[in-house]
């Protein structure tokens, strides 16, 4: 009990001292004791665990660093590996160090086939020099920018390479890529090839035209030399086989009234076919001479008729008129004349007895369209536009073919052209034939006539 009470008292006493200042000094003292240790482990921990997450964080990073490198240099790598391009590292040695599948594919070597030679080897000899030039270059640290040579192959053929390249003096090597341009280079071979013979096929056409253009004056030149010197005799064998004829001097026995028809009538043909090849070559040349004017078809047509007439009657061919324009035309009526006497005796020519020639005349916009008729034989598809042409005709072997030279129709047209109009046909063999032509209205036509002569009077070369 007595100690009990001791206890009660020393507790007692402390609680006394404590409640008299004695504890909060004790408390701060081991307060400024600890607190400096505590806060140095402190900061020493947050250092080790800061250096520790920048550690794990760079590690982190460059984790990911390498795996994105690692995963490019493996996309490049495919790239390479599937490339239709040529990729290679040549050595400063002269000897492939690395390439790509496509070497094989393209030349057909194997890899170790490629690698075991200097790459000299494989180039063309015509190329080999300009390639070393480059090499030299590219050594240097130049760059190669779309250098071309020739790569042989297995079969011993070789193909056109196209090359970009740089060096790396530092590690000897040269990095490459070539790409075969052998289909692009034959295409532009072809082409240059193309081009030079369409050169040399136009020199040629040129040649032949200046040839071409000599020779239709010297035709031009001699026919008109030859029309003189032809047509003054000729002339007189017409005129004296006429005198003869008519028996003017006297009187021709039978024998000889027959002789000298003949003489008359071949001179006679002589004389046109003259006429008709100077007609055609000043045609040709431009050099035919127009006398425009006003006129009715109406009132030519009786002078052709009456000139065809006595040939019509000998076959018994009708000849019918079926004027419908009363429209006129603006044309030399002298041409328009021949014109329709070519159309007119071409139609009784080749229209058997007791056929029809009819002559029509009508308005068809602008123009004035003429046709002539008949019953004839008829010309086949084949042949509807080459009549056109001098000296042809259809070869059936008809009397009526042969008499002719086959330039009455190309006369035509060209007469017909040059006064701005045109001629075609319409013709089924056996069912007759239907030669149209048609000339400007008289209006219509002097306008055109009157902006060409403006015109060549603004043209120096023609006043002059
Ligand atoms: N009305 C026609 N009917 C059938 N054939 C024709 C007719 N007109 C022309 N031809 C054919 O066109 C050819 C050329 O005619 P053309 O130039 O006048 O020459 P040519 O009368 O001297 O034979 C004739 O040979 C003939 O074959
Ligand atoms: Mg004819």
């Amino acid at each position: 009990m007595g100690q009990a009470l001791q206890r009660v008292e020393a507790k007692s006493n402390i609680g006394s001292w404590a409640s008299k200042g004695g504890l909060p000094l004790y408390g701060l003292f081991t307060l400024l004791l600890i607190a400096p240790i505590a806060l140095c482990a402190w900061a020493i921990e947050l250092k080790v665990w800061s250096v520790a997450l920048i550690f794990l964080a760079l590690g982190l990073g460059l984790c990911a660093l390498a795996g994105s490198l690692y995963s490019r240099l493996e996309a490049g790598n495919r790239f390479i590996e599937m490339s239709v391009d040529m990729f290679c590292i040549i050595g400063f040695d002269g000897f492939f160090k690395s390439l790509n599948p496509s070497w094989q594919k393209i030349l057909g070597f194997s890899m170790e086939e490629l690698m075991a030679k200097p790459r000299i080897d494989f180039i063309h000899p015509e190329d080999r020099l300009s390639t070393e030039a480059e090499v030299s270059r590219l050594q240097n640290g130049e760059i190669t920018l779309a250098f071309e040579n020739r790569y042989l192959c297995k079969d011993g053929s070789y193909k056109w390479f196209l090359w970009n390249a740089v060096s790396s003096p530092r590690q000897r090597v040269i990095y490459a890529v070539a790409r075969d341009i052998t289909e692009r280079q034959r295409a532009e071979q072809e082409r240059h090839k193309f081009i030079k013979t369409l050169e040399a096929a136009n020199h040629e056409l040129e040649l032949r035209n200046r040839e071409v253009e000599r020779a239709t004056q010297l035709k031009s030149r001699f026919l008109a030399g030859m029309s003189h010197d032809l047509r003054t005799p000729l002339n007189a064998i017409v005129g004296f086989s006429d005198l003869l004829a008519d028996e003017l001097p006297g009187s021709l026995n039978p024998k000889q009234k027959r002789f000298v028809n003949h003489i008359k009538q071949a001179s006679g043909h002589l004389l046109q076919l003259i006429k008709d090849i100077l007609d055609l070559s000043r045609i040709e040349t431009g050099q035919l001479e127009l006398h425009c004017e006003e006129f009715h078809i109406d009132s030519v047509l009786p002078e052709v008729l009456s000139t065809i007439r006595p040939i019509a009657m000998a076959k018994n061919i009708q000849i019918q008129q079926k004027l419908k324009s009363s429209g006129h035309v603006f044309a030399d009526r002298v041409r328009l004349k021949q014109v329709l006497y070519n159309l007119l005796s071409n139609a009784l020519k080749f229209t058997p007895e007791n056929g029809t020639v009819e002559v029509s005349c009508y308005e068809y916009g602008g123009s004035i369209c003429t046709s002539v008729r008949d019953t004839g034989i008829g010309i086949s598809p084949e042949n509807r536009e080459m009549i056109f042409k001098e000296f042809r005709q259809v070869e059936d072997g008809s009397a009526s073919v042969r008499e002719g030279a086959g330039l009455g129709l190309a006369i035509t047209k060209g007469l017909v052209e040059q006064q701005q109009g045109k001629i075609w046909v319409e013709s089924e063999p056996g069912m007759g034939s239907r030669f149209t032509f048609s000339l400007p209205k008289a209006a219509a036509a002097a306008r055109v006539f009157a902006i060409a002569v403006a015109e060549n009077v603004n043209d120096p070369n023609l006043v002059s």
